[in-house]
């Protein structure tokens, strides 16, 4: 069981490995080599598609995954991200997508990830002071000079999707999409279907929303990005578990978890979507896995579509320093 993302990508398995929950975002990281054991059983169990980026620690977690996949590294697809500046203390300070700055990070991401090509490079976000075509074409020299497979652009707007397209191919958007957060069916998917654009969808799970594992009591303590995000102020939390709720009411039918259900639901849509659900548990891997093969019936899903328009999702998804380097 595979799926290709876009019309000439790589193969893939049906759900990939969100990385960056291994080394930040969650809460407390596991130990490194934990993590190392870790992506190596996933890789046994069927993930053959892992998605990291440079800012991700920033630069520790495309070392830990680059040590972890070495072994297979023909086995696997390898997915990291350019597109943020750092200061001299290598904090992240907004974005660059300077065609020197991609070139610097390209190879820092090579060396890290212990390969000679990336398999899938995508931009992480738009830099509004770089011409898209400027980026496409420094992503198409790579391409040339053998260091990048494949393009991607994440959270980009279609405007900025077709741009790019026209200078080098894009093979994937990864853009946030689930039962939680469904705008990239008003502003994206149709320009990607066209295109023959796959599409990546990241927190699948809502950061957790959509497995039935938090409750209206849940708190999050120093180093979890919920902390930061609207979306899980308590207040919003506690309406928000109401989409979590309908959805484990189909879970318990169906005889499944609410996440499989919630992944189902993406893969359900169309067959060129390949989510990427985060977890740091080899349990999780296999049952985010499993959920390629759980069919919803078209009522399932009807239901699915009903409870998540019933449901107003309160509070933005990113601060509002993070939200304006949204491109639509
Ligand atoms: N392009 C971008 O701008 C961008 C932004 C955000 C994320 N991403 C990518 O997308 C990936 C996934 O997104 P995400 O991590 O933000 O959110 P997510 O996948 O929606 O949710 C991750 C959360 O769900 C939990 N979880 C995972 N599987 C579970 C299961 N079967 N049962 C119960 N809980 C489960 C994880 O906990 P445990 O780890 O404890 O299992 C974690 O708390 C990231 O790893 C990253 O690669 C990209």
């Amino acid at each position: 069981m595979t799926r290709t993302l876009g019309a000439h990508g790589p193969v893939v398995s049906p759900v990939g490995l969100g990385c960056m929950g291994i080394s930040q975002s969650f809460g407390p990281s596991p130990a490194r080599p934990e993590m190392v054991a870790f992506l190596r059983e996933a890789v046994d169990h069927g993930i053959t598609f892992f998605d990291t980026a440079e800012v991700y620690g920033p630069f520790e977690n495309e070392d830990i995954v680059g040590e972890a996949l070495a072994p297979v590294r023909s086995d696997v697809v390898l997915a990291t991200k350019f597109g943020f500046a750092f200061d001299a203390d290598g904090r992240q300070s907004g974005v660059t997508s300077r065609p020197d700055d991609i070139r610097a990070a390209v190879d820092g991401s090579l060396r890290r990830l212990r390969t000679d090509v990336i398999d899938l490079l995508y931009q992480h976000r738009v830099d509004p002071d770089v011409p898209i075509e400027d980026v496409a074409g420094t992503v198409k020299e790579l391409v040339e000079a053998g260091k990048v497979k494949h393009f991607g652009l994440s959270e980009a707007g279609a405007g900025t999707i077709r741009r790019a397209h026209a200078v080098h191919p894009v093979t994937a958007l990864q853009s946030e999409y689930s039962l939680f957060w469904r705008e990239p069916e008003e502003s994206v998917l149709d320009t990607v279907e066209e295109l023959g654009i796959g599409f990546v969808p990241f927190s699948p799970l809502g950061r957790g929303l959509l497995t039935g594992r938090l409750t209206r009591e849940s708190t999050f303590g120093a180093g979890d990005i919920r902390a930061t995000l609207p979306r899980f102020a308590p207040d919003a939390l506690a309406r928000n578990l109401d989409l979590a709720d309908l959805v484990t009411a189909v879970a318990q039918r169906k005889g499944a978890t609410p996440g499989q259900v919630a992944l189902a639901w993406l893969l359900a849509r169309k067959p060129w979507i390949v989510p990427i659900p985060g977890t740091r548990r080899i349990e999780r891997v296999d049952e985010n896995l499993a959920a390629a093969r759980l069919e919803l019936t078209a009522e399932d899903l009807a239901e699915l579509d009903a409870a998540s328009e019933s449901v107003q999702v309160v509070g933005d998804r990113y601060p509002e320093a993070m939200q304006r380097m949204i491109d639509r």
